[in-house]
């Protein structure tokens, strides 16, 4: 049975993943470092630092702990550019109606994500009332693949992970779950996600009906 459903944000409630990928890349080019979709599909889903550390490693570059603050410090400012003007119309497809039906049915809900700007994302596309719980970068010290942000999630629902999905766009973020004992859908491509229980291009038309009987089928 189904208690609870932990979202992550970034590419799952709302369409910010292409901005987070945009910020990498300018400081990629800003560093003189060879990014491609491929690479950053690998960084999704993980913190800021370790970020950062991947996209380094590509170019072969190291820095001192100051730099690399001073790193994460432009790639941010850079997202919250990108962001500034982010309103309801960045929800992606499909996510209120689901919300919607899933309070309706008695799940409880909540977010899990890397990302320390995921409070103010969620304020500003008026979502963070939704959520009976929210874990975010403040939250955790170990970063996706680590189950740490679900785990967080589940203690503060008090549901035990195998009565939780996870939906994640992330390969890290499933990996994570399913490290955690959760129950996991894959938003996006079988290409990255074919590890998730169920991999879905959208939740748009998804019913708890459909996730329960669809998971419970690959699990048993
Ligand atoms: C995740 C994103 O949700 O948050 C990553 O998938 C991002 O791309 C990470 O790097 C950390 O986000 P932030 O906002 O703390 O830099
Ligand atoms: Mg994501």
């Amino acid at each position: 049975m189904i208690d609870a459903i932990i979202f992550d944000l970034d590419g799952v409630i709302v369409d910010t993943a292409k901005y987070h990928f945009r910020a990498w890349q300018r400081l990629a080019a800003h560093l003189d470092i060879h990014f491609t979709p491929e690479d950053n599909e690998r960084m999704k889903g993980i913190s800021r630092s370790d970020s950062l550390d991947k996209l380094l490693a590509l170019g072969g570059k190291s820095y001192s702990e100051r730099d690399k603050q001073k790193f994460c410090l432009i790639k941010n400012t850079w997202y919250l550019e990108l962001t500034q003007n982010i309103n309801p119309s960045g929800i992606l497809p499909g996510i209120v109606a689901f919300l919607d039906h899933l309070e309706s049915e008695g799940i409880k809900l909540a977010l899990g994500s890397a990302s320390k700007n995921a409070r103010k994302i969620l304020d500003a596309v008026k979502l963070t009332h939704r959520f009976d719980v929210i874990v975010d970068g403040n939250d955790v010290s170990k970063s996706k693949p680590d189950p740490e942000v679900f785990l967080k999630g589940a203690q503060a629902l008090g549901i035990a992970p195998q009565h939780i999905i996870v939906v994640e766009d992330s390969a890290k973020g499933i990996d994570a779950a399913i490290s955690g004992g959760f129950l996991t859908v894959g938003l996006g491509s079988e290409d990255h996600l074919s590890h998730a229980d169920i991999v879905l291009p959208s939740l748009e038309h998804i019913t708890l009906g459909f996730l329960q009987s669809h998971i419970s089928k690959t699990v048993s």
